[in-house]
């Protein structure tokens, strides 16, 4: 069942169009990342599926629900968690959370506190739950963000760009709770960010978002094979590689010898077709083979070659 569905979604501000004619789908369950660029209208598409702010034209279905003919059932089934941390900083963690358990609706003062109670020990700010936000560390203001986007215990998560400011430790910290938080309660995750570690780590999908549309979208690994295409072999061999390059230079699929060392670097349009046969050339030829290693191009260079193709 599909999640997040989007259908040409726009959204125009004045003459300028910030989101334009953007499609995507997200399975239940699935962590989706948003990549792209500062400018390319990530935070403008979160908003429109989170119902923050209407689209010019396009739909948008949660969960089978129309942001535009249903919104309030939308609201009641998306988190969201924007760019700048929604918290009251003169109240404590605990305030925070209770005062936004009330504004979702939740009556029950029973249900508010166990509520609030296992979110502050999920995102293990418990110890802390008495102290105001304003004394907190970027990294707990943004758990707490987080907490607070799930109160209602939404089936839709909605993070913008959740590591951005933050150390690296803390982004990890992050990233470890989303996945977490994707695989204790199968909610599906949009996050929107241009850093490549969260996606690559995270997302089960990626899309590349530039100038509002969506460019390419797939898994991760997908993605960077289809975009990247050529990959790298590396033969490690016993004492120098340069005595091997013409047993492999000929061989089918091979587009390229490198030496680095003792290294052989093949590049290959089809590492499993080539592989085997570069090895039994260098083997017949008289090498001593130590390792064999493939080298997939990294997404950061797949989304580098998308982002220069298109301003190109
Ligand atoms: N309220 C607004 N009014 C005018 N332009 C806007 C508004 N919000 C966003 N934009 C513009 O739309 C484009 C996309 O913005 P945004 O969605 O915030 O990008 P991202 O989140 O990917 O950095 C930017 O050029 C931005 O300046
Ligand atoms: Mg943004």
């Amino acid at each position: 069942m599909e999640a997040i569905v989007a259908h040409d979604l726009t959204k125009k501000f004045n003459s300028f169009t910030a989101v334009d004619r953007l499609s995507l789908e997200v399975r239940e369950g699935e962590v989706f990342g948003l990549l792209g660029p500062n400018g390319a209208g990530k935070t403008t598409t979160i908003r429109m599926l989170a119902c923050i702010i209407s689209p010019t034209s396009g739909s948008a279905q949660i969960h089978g629900k129309d942001i535009i003919g249903e919104p309030a059932a939308v609201r009641g089934m998306v988190g969201v968690q924007t760019e700048s941390p929604s918290l009251y900083e003169r109240l404590t963690a605990t305030e925070n959370l209770e005062f936004f358990a009330k504004a979702y609706g939740i009556r029950d003062p029973g249900e508010i506190r166990s509520r609030t109670r296992e979110l502050l020990e999920f995102f293990d700010l418990w110890e802390r739950r008495c102290e105001r936000v304003a004394a907190f560390s970027k990294g707990m203001k943004q758990k707490l963000a987080i907490a607070r986007a799930i109160i209602h215990d939404p089936p839709v998560l909605f993070l913008d760009e959740p590591t951005s400011g933050l150390d690296p430790e803390s982004s990890k910290l992050i990233r470890d709770l989303i996945v977490k938080l994707s695989r204790m309660e199968r909610r599906t995750i949009l996050i929107s960010t241009h850093r490549l570690e969260d996606a690559e780590r995270i997302c089960n999908k990626v899309g590349i978002i530039l100038r509002g549309g969506l460019k390419v979208s797939g898994a991760p690994e997908e993605l960077r094979s289809r975009i990247a295409g050529e990959a790298k072999v590396e033969v490690r061999l016993l004492g120098s590689a340069s005595d091997y390059i013409r047993s492999v230079e000929g061989a089918p699929g091979v587009s390229g010898v490198d030496v680095n060392g003792s290294n052989l670097i093949i590049s290959t349009w089809d590492p499993a077709l080539t592989t085997p046969d570069i090895v039994r050339r260098v083997v017949e030829d008289g090498g001593k083979v130590l390792s064999v290693r493939p080298f997939l191009p990294s997404l950061e260079e797949a989304y580098l070659k998308i982002v220069e193709g298109m301003r190109g």
